[in-house]
């Protein structure tokens, strides 16, 4: 179910990140990091992104923070100089607590084990599946929880090869997978030849019942907030292409290619 908040106090930071996201205190007394509509074409196809994104991350039972749909008061806004919409609501994603950044100085506090190698290896199968083109080398957007040992997957505002909805669907480099970033060597240094196969195979079986549970969601893609004016057919078209048997099939063959080049798989 879409949570539906509004702001209750001035927004009181603004992260200098590509899409400046405001942090808002909401109505269940909880903070949100917000991207929010601006004046600009394609923006509204980024937010729609984002929530597409948000929504099957979940189903897939990736780590992610819960979303909900955000109308920020026009009062909210005043020490915010970024030009705005002050009528379309925000997409706000939960603030976790006790994370830091994974990025190439950082990665090496993430405990290294079976628990962050299938975390990371399904991380990578999503991002291959939705075409997540915004999470490489130097921007893993990914958190991780130091306490529970949680990796933790944030940003989708550049899946669907970077919000492209005029053209199909194509599979992902090589080198935009997070396989390729330091975080995985990090990792599947520490586990055994035999780990990575089991892991692998286990995500295999994995692979089909995320994608029963994300379908299942695609109905909630209706609440894309009609004010961000994205048409519905495009995104269903989108979704079709997603679960369609060929995009499945080459997902995971590119999937396991990109892993055999990054570690010892199939060795
Ligand atoms: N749910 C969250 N809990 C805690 N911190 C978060 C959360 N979401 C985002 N952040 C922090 O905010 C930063 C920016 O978030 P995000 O990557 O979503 O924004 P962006 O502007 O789209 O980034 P990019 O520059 O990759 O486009 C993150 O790097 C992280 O430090
Ligand atoms: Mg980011």
């Amino acid at each position: 179910m879409i949570l539906y908040l509004h702001s209750i106090q001035d927004i009181s930071v603004q992260y200098e990140t590509g899409d400046l996201p405001v942090l808002v205190l909401c109505s269940d007394g909880q903070q949100y990091i917000c991207k929010y509509m601006r004046p600009n074409a394609t923006i509204a196809y980024k937010l729609a992104c984002e929530f597409m994104g948000a929504l099957f991350a979940d189903a897939w039972r990736i780590n992610t923070p819960p979303f909900s749909i955000i109308q920020i008061k026009p009062a909210h806004w005043a020490s915010i100089s970024t030009p705005h919409s002050y009528s379309a609501p925000a997409i706000g994603f939960r603030k976790i607590d006790g994370v830091i950044d994974i990025t190439p100085t950082t990665y090496q506090q993430v405990k290294v084990g079976k628990q962050a190698l299938y975390q990371l290896l399904k991380i990578a199968l999503f991002d291959f599946w939705i075409a997540n083109e915004d999470r490489t080398y130097n921007n893993a957007n990914l958190l991780y929880q130091l306490e529970t040992n949680t990796i933790i997957s944030i940003d989708y505002g550049g899946i669907l090869n970077n919000v492209s909805f005029d053209y199909p669907l194509t599979q992902l480099t090589e080198t935009d997978s997070i396989l390729c970033a330091d975080i995985f060597a990090h990792i599947s240094c520490h586990v055994t030849n035999e780990q990575l196969k089991d892991a692998v195979s286990h995500l295999q079986k994995d692979y089909q019942r995320c994608l029963i549970r994300a379908k299942e969601q695609t109905l909630q893609l209706a609440n894309i907030p009609k004010e961000w004016n994205v048409p519905i057919t495009k995104i269903q078209a989108k979704a079709n292409e997603l679960f369609s048997d060929k995009w499945i099939e080459d997902t995971w063959t590119n999937f396991v290619e990109c892993l055999k080049q990054n570690s010892n798989y199939g060795r």
